[in-house]
C-alpha cells in the first residue's frame, strides 16, 4: 500500500495530464522579454489551466514555460538557473556536440533555423489552445496583455489534421500511462515485463522516478522562497521549485510529404498495396493506426483492453519479422527490449544482464525503455495533403509538419537518449547502415558508414533492403523549455 503524497493536480499546470484534444485550435507565441517588470508583472497573474479535472472544460486554456534564457532576461538569479539540469542551461542549440548527436547537422543545421539560436531562442513559451472557433479573440486578448512586457518573436500556428500528421498517419495512439495514483513501485529490480505505466517522477520533477529517486532539480534556501515554493519530498529543510514542474523539448519539423510518398511510390514500382506496406513498415503502423505487430494474448500493464491499439509488445517479433526493428515505433519505443532475451531464471538473468552472453551486447542498445519515455504534445502545421494527391503533384507540398513537443523530468535521459541512441543510431538493435526511416538526416556517419538504408526482415533470412532514402524531416527551429509548477511560476515572476 502506497503512503506517497497525494499529487498537487491543481498546482500542475495541465498539460502534462492533457493533451487538449477537444481543443482542435492552438497556437505557441514564441516571446522576448523587452520590458522586465511588466514581463514579470504578467507572469505574476495570468491565468493559467491547471491539471485539475473541469466539467464543462474551459473553452481556453493557456500554458507558459521558460527557457534558461527567458529566466535570465526576468532578472531570475544565476545561482538559481544554474541549478536546473545542464542541457536545459545550455540549450537545445548552443552546442556542436549536442547538435550532432540530435542529427541537427546539414539541413538541420541550427545556422539555418528560424528560431532557437542566438538572438532568437525564446524567452519565454505561452501555449494557447481553445475549442472550435475560440482562438483568434483568445489570441488577440492574450497578446495585447503581454504586449507591454514582451515582443512577439515569433507565432507557431498549427492546424487540424484530425489526428492524422502530415504524411499521414494516425498519430497521438502511443503513450506512457503516468501513474498520477503514485502506486508503482520504482525500482523493482528485474522487471521482466513491458508496462506502459510510468512513474510520476518521469515527467514531474519532485516525485520519485523509475530509479526511485528524485531527479536533480533547484532546490532553494526557504529562507528565499518564504511560504510560496512547496518543501521537497526528499529534503524537507529545502523549498522545491521544480516540483510539480517539466521540462518542455520543442521542436520544428517541416516534413516532405511528397518526397516521402514519391520515394516510396518509386520503391513499389507504382504498385499501390506494396506503396502502403513499405510506408507502414517504415512507421511500424498501418495508416489506421493499426500496429503491424497484431496484438497477441497479451495483458500489459497499463495497457488498455484487448483491441487497443497500444496493447502489443514486440515478444513475438523478435526479428521483425512483421514490423521491422528499424520502423519509427520500434525505434523510439523498443517496449520489452529491457532485458536480454533468454531463458528466465536468476543464473540466465545474471549472465545476460553483465553481458556474458553474446546477444547481451547487440540489446544494450535497446535496453531498459522504462527510463527513455516520452510524452507527447505535439501539433501538426500546415497543409494535410493525401497520399493520391502527394503523387499526383509535381512539386512542393508547402510548409506543412510537426510542432513536435514532448515532456519529460530529465531531457538527457528522455528526449536526447531517444533522439540520439535510438532515431539516429547508426547501428540500432544490430541493423546495419541505417537511421530512422522518418527523421534521419541520411548524412553518413563520423565513421563514413552510411545511414540511409532501411531493411525489412524476412522468414528466409535475408532482408529486404531499400537504399537511397531521402531526408524527410527538415529540423527548422527548437529549444528547451521548462515548464514550471504553477506557484514556481509566480515563485519565478515575482522572485528577488
Ligand atoms: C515529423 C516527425 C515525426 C513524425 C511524422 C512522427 C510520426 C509518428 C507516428 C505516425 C507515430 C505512431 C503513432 C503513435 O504510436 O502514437 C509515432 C510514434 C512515436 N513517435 Fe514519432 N514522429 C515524428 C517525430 C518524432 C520524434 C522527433 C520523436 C522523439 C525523438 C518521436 C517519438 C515517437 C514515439 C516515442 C512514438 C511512440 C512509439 C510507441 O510507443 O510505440 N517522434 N510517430
Amino acid at each position: 500500500m502506497s503512503t506517497a503524497l497525494p499529487v498537487e493536480l491543481a498546482d500542475v499546470q495541465g498539460l502534462v495530464r492533457f493533451g487538449y484534444k477537444h481543443h482542435t485550435e492552438a497556437s505557441f507565441l514564441l516571446l522576448r522579454v523587452t520590458d522586465r517588470d511588466a514581463a514579470r508583472r504578467w507572469l505574476a497573474t495570468v491565468p493559467v489551466c491547471s491539471a485539475e479535472t473541469v466539467e464543462p472544460p474551459p473553452a481556453t486554456v493557456l500554458q507558459v514555460a521558460f527557457s534558461s534564457d527567458g529566466m535570465r532576461a526576468l532578472g531570475i538569479a544565476d545561482t538559481i538557473v544554474d541549478a536546473f539540469a545542464a542541457e536545459f542551461i545550455t540549450g537545445m542549440a548552443n552546442n556542436a556536440n549536442r547538435a550532432r548527436r540530435l542529427g541537427d547537422v546539414g539541413s538541420n543545421d541550427p545556422s539555418r533555423w528560424r528560431w532557437g539560436v542566438g538572438a532568437r531562442v525564446p524567452h519565454v513559451l505561452v501555449l494557447l489552445y481553445a475549442l472550435p472557433g475560440r482562438l483568434a479573440a483568445f489570441q488577440s486578448a492574450i497578446e495585447a496583455q503581454c504586449g507591454a512586457g514582451f515582443e512577439r518573436m515569433d507565432c507557431l500556428t498549427t492546424s487540424n489534421l484530425d489526428g492524422i500528421e502530415p504524411f499521414g498517419f494516425t498519430d497521438g495512439i502511443s503513450q506512457p500511462l503516468v501513474d498520477w495514483q503514485r502506486e508503482r513501485v520504482a525500482k523493482d529490480a528485474e522487471r521482466r515485463d513491458y508496462s506502459n505505466l510510468s512513474c510520476l517522477g518521469e515527467y514531474l520533477l519532485g516525485y520519485p522516478n523509475e530509479y526511485g529517486g528524485y531527479t536533480d532539480r533547484p532546490l532553494l534556501d526557504p529562507a528565499l522562497a518564504g511560504t510560496r515554493l512547496p518543501r521537497a519530498e526528499d529534503a524537507p529543510d529545502r523549498a522545491d521549485l521544480g516540483r510539480n514542474g517539466s521540462y518542455l523539448v520543442m521542436r520544428q519539423l517541416r516534413q516532405d510529404v511528397l518526397g516521402f510518398w514519391q520515394f516510396v511510390d518509386r520503391q513499389a514500382g507504382g504498385d499501390a498495396r506494396r506503396r502502403e506496406m513499405l510506408a507502414s513498415a517504415m512507421v511500424g503502423r498501418r495508416r489506421d493506426g493499426a500496429p503491424l505487430v497484431v496484438p497477441a494474448d497479451e495483458t500489459i500493464e497499463g495497457g488498455g483492453p484487448p483491441g487497443d491499439l497500444n496493447a502489443f509488445t514486440y515478444r513475438f517479433d523478435r526479428d521483425g519479422l512483421r514490423c521491422p526493428l528499424g520502423a519509427h515505433i520500434r525505434r523510439s519505443n523498443p517496449r520489452n527490449a529491457d532485458l536480454p532475451p533468454g531463458a528466465p531464471g536468476l543464473v540466465s538473468w545474471a549472465k545476460r544482464t553483465l553481458g556474458f552472453d553474446a546477444d547481451a551486447l547487440a540489446h544494450d542498445l535497446v535496453a531498459s525503455t522504462r527510463f527513455h519515455r516520452l510524452l507527447r504534445r505535439g501539433r501538426e502545421y500546415g497543409t494535410g495533403v493525401s497520399p493520391d494527391q502527394a503523387l499526383g503533384e509535381a512539386s512542393g507540398s508547402g510548409d506543412t509538419g510537426l510542432h513536435f513537443i514532448c515532456l519529460g523530468a530529465n531531457i538527457a535521459r528522455q528526449f536526447e537518449f531517444v533522439q540520439n541512441a535510438w532515431a539516429m543510431a547508426v547501428r540500432f538493435d544490430g541493423l546495419p547502415s541505417e537511421s530512422d526511416p522518418l527523421l534521419g538526416t541520411r548524412a553518413p556517419a563520423a565513421d563514413g558508414t552510411a545511414t540511409d538504408g532501411f531493411s525489412m526482415p524476412r522468414a528466409d533470412g535475408a532482408a529486404e533492403r531499400i537504399t537511397g532514402l531521402p531526408q524527410f524531416v527538415t529540423v527548422l527551429g527548437g529549444a528547451y523549455f521548462f515548464l514550471p509548477g504553477i506557484r514556481a511560476l509566480r515563485f519565478l515572476a515575482t522572485a528577488p
